[in-house]
């Protein structure tokens, strides 16, 4: 289709919002169809399909069963770490899916119940996903990443009734004990949910009677359980994510709006046809995992791929051109950062001539900005089209992207591309005046927001209003900053708040502060991203000891190193801080995160003239350059 043709199509998503989304949701099965397609004056936010009932585990499997496809591979779990690959038809998907939504509903589940999801990236973890949608359940997946504390503040923030768990995970070559961290953080937990393990061959997890269940033996137990239909507007699942404070957001997914808008980009924006392999190279404990390993291709009736190991090192750095060879993958989906890890060890791509990749087609990227030369290098050696496109937890899929099934797009380098259907962008000065093309500002989008947006945070109504929708009245604000172009691309350049990207994960730099400042030693602290040629940012910290300290200055980074990754988690990469005597901040004492992730960068800066002791910045910058920054 012609550019133009992409126009018409926005156009109309916009103007005719119900005609455009309503067309989309005959794609989608429900049960009772709906009253409302669009219901504006929704507090705090709008509905979609409000009235509407469906189920979305039905749609997922149960109707490619029923249509015709009960033979066609729905999920292809490759492990890169065991060796094992294991294909599932949609049949067996559907019947392990239903017998493990008996298992649960035995444990007390039943529609509007939650459930944690604690699993590394194996099988069950899509199984007790899709079970929890089955039984109208509201599933929570926790990344394995993250440490118990973490884990028991989700735990606890939406009342699981019963949490899913398995003996452990692999990272590369190493055995990550997940039971341990489990049962750690139910001792921290107000609650008790009933835990179902899931036993991996190759650790046995100890087993606390009473309270944790044997997957195995609650399958050969358990009858299978038919689909429950829900409301379009009910949760399908909570996802948290960092916010500005220690206290995670749950972000809510409902269930219509969701189903309607992923089917409708596996084609428009991925351009992939149902029995196609499609493969997001994520985690299921991301927002991509949930998107686009689970919901979005098996709602297309697609073949998708489960990957459990890392770009490189499993074995080497030919592991995704390996996966796309052997299972015939048409579209891929990975974060930049695992391009610059391959490029790494293979910088001229001599392992891809290897592997025969002549079904592939697309390459997208998210999770972070992708610097103009990733991009170049990937297209290079792929020969397909690479795609930036922006989205973020709270979306659930792309905000700006190129529209492969509706556009002949123009890659601009340093874009997402455009503003997708349905999303009206716009940029906003900090006056809430409306920028021109060009000019940089915060990226808002015009309420209504299309479907699958979040309606809401998980028990946090005032929360929600707060952090998106009070700056600007009638937008939601992205919490980006960047422009919007002459012709009309997405520039994403930064956060406006304290999150920072590592390695395509979200942290908020405040929680860490939080943490680092819980050590007895520490009178103040502030911990910026800097740049990182793998990672694109880690955090770094700068403390300041109080008087009489306890420790030495490298005991006390030891141990907020320390600290860091047994309440938030390896997954922060926290592994860089130093003492200083004092941190530059404002005339109002507001520290200068900004001026200190600046000198971590060698970018040109200014001394703020509220800071008038140069010699704190000295100070800033020598222990920089102890910590190797500038990279
Ligand atoms: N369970 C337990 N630990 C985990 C984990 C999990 N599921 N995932 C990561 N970790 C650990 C890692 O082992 C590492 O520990 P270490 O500090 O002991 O080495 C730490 O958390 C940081 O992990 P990560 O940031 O992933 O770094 P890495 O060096 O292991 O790998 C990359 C770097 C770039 C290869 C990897 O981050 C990657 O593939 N990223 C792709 C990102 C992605 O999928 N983003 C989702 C959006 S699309
Ligand atoms: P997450 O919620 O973990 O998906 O992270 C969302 C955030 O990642 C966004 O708000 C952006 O800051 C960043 N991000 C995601 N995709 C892109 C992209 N294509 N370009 C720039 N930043 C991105």
């Amino acid at each position: 289709m012609s550019d133009s043709t992409f126009g018409a199509i926005y156009r109309i998503s916009l103007d005719e919002p119900e005609d455009f989304w309503g067309a989309a949701a005959e794609e989608i099965q429900w049960t009772k169809s709906w009253d409302l397609v669009l219901d504006k004056s929704a507090a705090p936010a709008a509905r979609w399909f409000v009235g509407g009932e469906l189920n979305t585990c039905y749609n997922a499997l149960d109707r490619h069963v029923e249509g015709g496809r009960a033979e066609q591979a729905a999920l292809i779990y490759d492990s890169a770490v065991t060796g094992e690959t294991r294909t599932y038809s949609y049949r067996e998907l559907r019947d392990e899916v239903a017998l493990f939504a008996g298992v649960l509903n035995r444990n007390g589940v039943g529609r509007g119940d939650r459930v944690v999801i604690y699993m590394p990236m194996i099988p069950q973890a899509v199984i007790a996903m899709l079970a929890c949608a089955r039984l109208g359940a509201v599933h929570s997946v926790v990344f394995g990443g993250f440490a118990s504390r973490e884990l028991a503040i989700r735990i606890d923030d939406c009342e699981a009734k019963v949490v899913v768990s398995a003996s452990c995970g692999i990272e590369v070559d190493r055995i990550i004990e997940y039971k341990p961290l489990l049962d750690a953080a139910l001792e921290m937990s107000a609650g008790q949910p009933t835990c179902v393990i899931y036993q991996r061959e190759m650790l046995t997890a100890d087993m606390q009677p009473g309270r944790d269940r044997d997957w195995d033996e609650e399958m050969a137990l358990a009858a299978p359980h038919e689909c429950v239909p829900v409301l379009a507007t009910d949760p399908l699942y909570i996802l948290y994510t960092s916010g500005t404070t220690g206290q995670p957001k749950g972000i809510i997914r409902d269930n219509g709006g969701h189903a309607v808008a992923l089917k409708w980009t596996m084609k428009s924006i991925y351009d992939v046809d149902p029995e196609e392999v499609y493969w997001a190279a994520s985690d299921v404990g991301w927002v991509v995992g949930h998107s686009y390993i689970v919901y979005g291709p098996l709602l297309h009736g697609c073949t998708t791929v489960l990957y459990e190991g890392k770009p490189v090192g499993t074995p080497d750095a030919g592991a995704f051109w390996r996966v796309i060879s052997q299972h015939r993958v048409a579209s891929m989906f990975t974060a930049p950062t695992a391009l610059r890890a391959i490029r790494q060890q293979d910088p001229d791509g001599e392992l891809i001539p290897q592997y025969d990749m002549s079904e592939f087609r697309s390459l997208f990227l998210a999770g972070e900005r992708c610097d103009p030369d990733t991009l170049a290098w990937s297209e290079q050696q792929l020969g397909v089209p690479v795609i930036d496109h922006w989205w973020q937890t709270e979306t659930g899929w792309a905000i700006a992207s190129s529209c492969l099934g509706i556009d002949n797009p123009t890659v601009v380098p340093g874009s997402s591309g455009r503003p997708a259907p349905g999303w009206d962008l716009v940029v906003m000065g900090p006056d809430g005046n409306e920028l021109l093309p060009g000019e940089v500002g915060a990226l808002c989008a015009r309420l209504p927001m299309p479907p699958s947006a979040l309606p809401t945070l998980w028990n946090a109504d005032e929360r929600f209003v707060d952090t998106y929708l009070s700056s600007f009245p009638g937008f939601y604000e992205t919490a980006d900053a960047g422009f919007i172009d002459d012709n009309g691309y997405v520039h994403v350049m930064s956060r406006t708040d304290d999150i920072i990207n590592v390695a395509g994960h979200r942290l908020s730099t405040g929680a860490l502060e939080e943490v680092l400042t819980s050590h007895s030693d520490v009178a103040e602290c502030a911990v910026v991203g800097v740049s990182d040629q793998l990672k694109g940012q880690v955090p770094v910290g700068f403390l300041v000891l109080k008087v009489g300290a306890a420790g030495t200055a490298e005991e006390v980074v030891e141990d907020v190193v320390a600290l860091v990754r047994s309440e938030i988690g390896p997954v922060a990469s926290f592994k860089s801080a130093a003492v200083v005597d004092r941190l530059p901040k404002t005339r109002s004492g507001k520290i200068l995160r900004g001026t200190i992730a600046r000198i971590a960068d060698d970018e040109p800066w200014t001394m703020p003239a509220t800071v008038d002791d140069p010699v704190i910045l000295d100070e800033i910058t020598a222990a920089l350059s102890t910590m190797g920054y500038p990279r």
